[in-house]
């Protein structure tokens, strides 16, 4: 991150004129993704730290306090089920999910679009056990594991790239996936990739099934949100009722 970013950032931080920084932001990364597409625009936000995370990339979103509670869920689970390769993408910074007590000897790929976060996850925490990869999860084969951990990622999607991207996990042949859903969302709308809104994956265009469990999730300063481990199966019978193949 520039220094002007670190300013801006700050700045945005101020009660009047913070919200017409945000504002511009806003509508830069609005032309980003016009002119030049996801990558470039989740790469500049990177860059930039237009999250505005005090401690990660990824937003409060994913700072410690805000990932207390679901990571001890999410530990209890990966040693419940036996977990012994789990597929993390979008993984971000990798911040929250170092603090992980994982099962003795899981495998963990951690995979983002984002090529320079990439790099530094690979760089500051890859071993034998822990893989980085670019990958865009929209587009590109995803590994095999027992588990893809999805969260904060579909939100960011548009509603035919959240079933694209659906129908990649399917083809991996990985049994279990564990998804960001916002149950409080009655109507959800779609986006251009690259932006955000909350959504409901039970309510249309996706219809889920009740999931086997759901996790809780209680990021500061944004309202709580669950993430909903689906089988296979049953993102199957999502796929099926759109007719989307991989
Ligand atoms: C809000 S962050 C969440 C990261 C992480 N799951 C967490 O909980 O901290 C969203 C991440 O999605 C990544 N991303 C966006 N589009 C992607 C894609 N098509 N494939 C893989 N990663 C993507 C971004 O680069 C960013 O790191």
């Amino acid at each position: 991150m520039t220094r002007t970013d670190d300013l801006i950032t700050r700045l945005t931080r101020i009660p009047v004129l913070g919200r017409q920084l945000r504002a511009w932001r806003k509508r830069r990364i609005r032309r980003a993704i016009a002119a030049a597409g996801a990558r470039e625009a989740f790469t500049h936000i990177y860059r930039t730290n237009y999250w505005g995370g005090r401690e990660s990339a990824s937003g409060n979103g994913s700072s410690l306090a805000s990932t207390e509670l679901f990571r001890a869920e999410f530990a209890q689970l990966l040693h419940d089920r036996g977990v012994r390769r789990l597929f993390d993408s979008p993984c971000g910074d990798f911040h929250w999910m170092r603090l992980v007590s994982t099962p003795p000897g899981m495998g963990y790929i951690g995979a983002d679009i984002v090529t320079d976060l990439i790099e530094e996850c690979a760089h500051r925490f890859g071993d034998e056990r822990h893989a980085f990869r670019v990958i865009d999860i929209i587009h590109e084969d995803h590994p095999t594991a027992d588990l893809w951990l999805c969260r904060d990622g579909l939100f960011h999607f548009s509603e035919a790239d959240i079933f694209a991207t659906l129908a990649r996990f399917l083809a991996a042949g990985t049994p279990w996936c564990l998804l960001t859903t916002h149950p409080y969302v009655m109507v959800n709308r779609d986006i251009r990739t690259g932006l955000y809104r909350e959504m409901n994956l039970a309510r249309p265009p996706f219809n889920f099934p009740e999931p086997e469990l759901y996790l809780r999730d209680t990021p500061q300063g944004e309202k709580p949100r669950l993430l909903g481990l689906w089988s296979a199966g049953s993102v199957a019978s999502v796929l099926a009722a759109r007719a989307v193949t991989p």
